[in-house]
């Protein structure tokens, strides 16, 4: 694979691009491609043109709007579009504003208009011939390539291909190597947005995101059934390890890899070992099973009750959401999550400390670690994190939840004041279904620590956040996920629209000034992007 680095300089012939006073047509940049046409010709063209104030860039990148070439087909070009932008950076349909799509065409149409002495309409016989292959031009044209431009559902039709691509995802993660991860991650999500199943390489031609990594594991999954890279992974020792130890609650990829160094391979392991261990791992360990078996909507929809039920204790109009994977249709989560305001700014301060202990006498907590907000340490408003951190009163805790006889937990509750986005993809049912939560399976081999405590409780991952009023649209769009989905909104707000976005507000860097929002549309809006439900965030 070629280094990113490297590829993002794609081309570069002598001679200055256009500068912005000389161009006299702003919404035609183009890009001549070198292959084919040769060194020398593309300078000589690119001269006239310049002489003739158009705007002509030496590098293909995602602000171009004509790209021409000369003795190449359509296909051939797209080839090479993919080559070039292989899934790592930019895009290569759409423009800077995401909207109008890059015209292939033929040297036709250049010479056409240098005579003129000015961009001349677009006739078919301009474009670059793709009969061929009518679908990939189709191809390009809609699928753009940022996931926040996309409606990435749930259920999708390529989770063969998506699920191979997921463990190389995980081990590129957990071996430090973000990057990598990141590429699997936005393969797999490009596939999943997709409305139907790949079952040939012909089929993803034009597609942006894919790489040739990922295009080799998606081409041996298609032809073999399974991808031996994939296979070889999931076996490995070293990723089974650190996937267990990750799985420990407080356990991050680096603390793994060490411990996995010193020939710990489980928590088993771990806790023969000897090692101190902080609160946190400590509690991860003695709920070890508990805490790696999914969370389920109907035990999300009891803790979210019973946090309501404290919210309302200790500050009354204090509202409550759902965020995370389950306010995106998720069934099933690693944790729960629930963003906490109250419409009065102001008030919510203070309130995570009130709702913990209101928790804490109640009995529901097992381990609570509660980071006070550093937003209102900072004078100059809600300033930019330094990182992707964000700076509200988190409260990260593991709740025992009653599994008990007689507790019958219900999916909808009609009293309760719980608040569900409206753009919700989990509608209330009409009819409450009772869950049977008792069913649990008896502890596995893996889980010695854990407290062989009846099967009246289990334990659950909570994570409660708490943001200002006049915050809480930002704190929603960033804690309702996906992970790639928020990754790619803020990718999209840099390189696109000069903007940094976090989870408490949006900086219009050419403005200058900070950018207030009442809902997740108007951030979407303010973004130029499309609204897209939480239920199409799944990326
Ligand atoms: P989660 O890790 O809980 O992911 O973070 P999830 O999508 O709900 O998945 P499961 O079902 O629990 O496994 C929820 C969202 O909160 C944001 C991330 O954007 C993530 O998508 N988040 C999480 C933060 O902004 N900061 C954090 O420190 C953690
Ligand atoms: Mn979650």
């Amino acid at each position: 694979m070629i280094p990113f680095k490297r590829r993002k300089v794609i081309s570069s012939v002598t001679g200055n691009s256009c500068s912005d006073s000389n161009c006299k047509f702003p919404g035609v940049v183009i890009f001549l491609l070198g292959r084919k046409m040769g060194a020398s010709r593309r300078a000589f063209l690119t001269r006239l043109g310049h002489g003739k104030g158009f705007n002509i860039q030496d590098c293909f990148s995602c602000s171009i709007t004509h790209l021409v070439s000369e003795n190449n087909s359509g296909r051939e070009v797209q080839t090479w579009l993919v080559s070039q932008t292989g899934g790592q950076e930019r895009e290569i349909e759409s423009n800077s504003a995401g909207l109008g799509l890059v015209h292939l065409l033929d040297i036709t149409w250049y010479t056409e208009s240098m005579q003129a002495g000015c961009p001349v309409a677009i006739k078919d016989r301009h474009r670059l011939q793709e009969r061929a292959e009518p679908g990939a031009e189709l191809q390009v044209a809609l699928v753009p390539s940022y996931a926040c431009q996309r409606h990435t559902p749930l259920l999708h039709h390529n989770t063969v291909l998506t699920d191979a691509l997921s463990i190389l995802a995980e081990n590129a993660e957990l071996t430090d190597n973000e990057g990598r991860g990141v590429a699997f991650r936005r393969a797999a999500a490009l596939l999943k947005s997709l409305p139907h199943e790949i079952r040939g390489m012909e089929q993803l031609k034009g597609l942006p995101c894919l790489g040739d990594h990922c295009l080799r594991v998606i081409k041996e999954v298609l032809e073999d059934g399974t991808c031996s890279e994939v296979e070889t992974t999931r076996q490995s020792g070293q990723f089974t390890a650190l996937k267990a130890l990750t799985g420990i609650f407080g356990v991050g990829a680096k603390t793994a890899d060490r411990w996995f160094r010193e020939g710990i391979h489980t928590p088993s392991d771990l806790q023969r070992s000897g090692h101190t261990l902080n609160r946190a791992q400590q509690a991860g360990l003695q709920y070890y099973d508990d805490l790696n078996r999914p969370v389920t909507k109907a035990e999300a929809d009891a803790i979210g009750r019973i946090v309501e039920r404290a919210v309302s204790e200790v500050l009354p109009g204090a509202e409550i959401t759902l965020i995370g994977g389950f306010r995106r249709g998720k069934n099933t989560g690693h944790d729960v999550d629930f963003l906490i305001t109250h419409p009065d700014e102001g008030k919510e301060e203070g309130l995570m400390v009130k709702v913990v202990s209101w928790l804490e006498a109640q009995d529901f907590l097992l381990y609570q670690k509660t980071t006070r907000n550093s937003y209102l340490e900072s004078k100059d408003g809600p300033a930019r994190p330094p990182s992707n951190m964000d700076r509200f009163e988190r409260c990260f805790s593991i709740f025992r939840l009653s599994t008990h006889n007689g507790v019958r937990m219900t999916e909808t509750d009609p009293h309760s004041h719980f608040s569900v986005h409206p753009h919700d993809s989990h509608p209330t049912p009409q009819t409450c279904r009772t869950v049977d939560v008792l069913s649990r399976e008896d502890s596995s081999e893996i889980g010695q620590p854990q407290s062989s405590h009846s099967q009246s409780w289990r334990a659950v991952r909570v994570d409660l956040v708490v943001s200002p009023y006049s915050q809480f649209s930002f704190a929603l769009l960033g804690w309702t996920g996906s992970k790639l989905f928020e990754r790619e909104l803020r990718r999209w707000a840099v390189h696109e629209k000069a903007m940094t976005l976090s989870s408490h507000t949006l900086y219009d860097s050419k403005q200058r000034q900070y950018l207030r929002a009442n809902s997740e549309e108007e951030i979407f809006a303010l973004l130029g992007l499309e609204y897209v439900p939480p239920c199409g965030r799944n990326a």
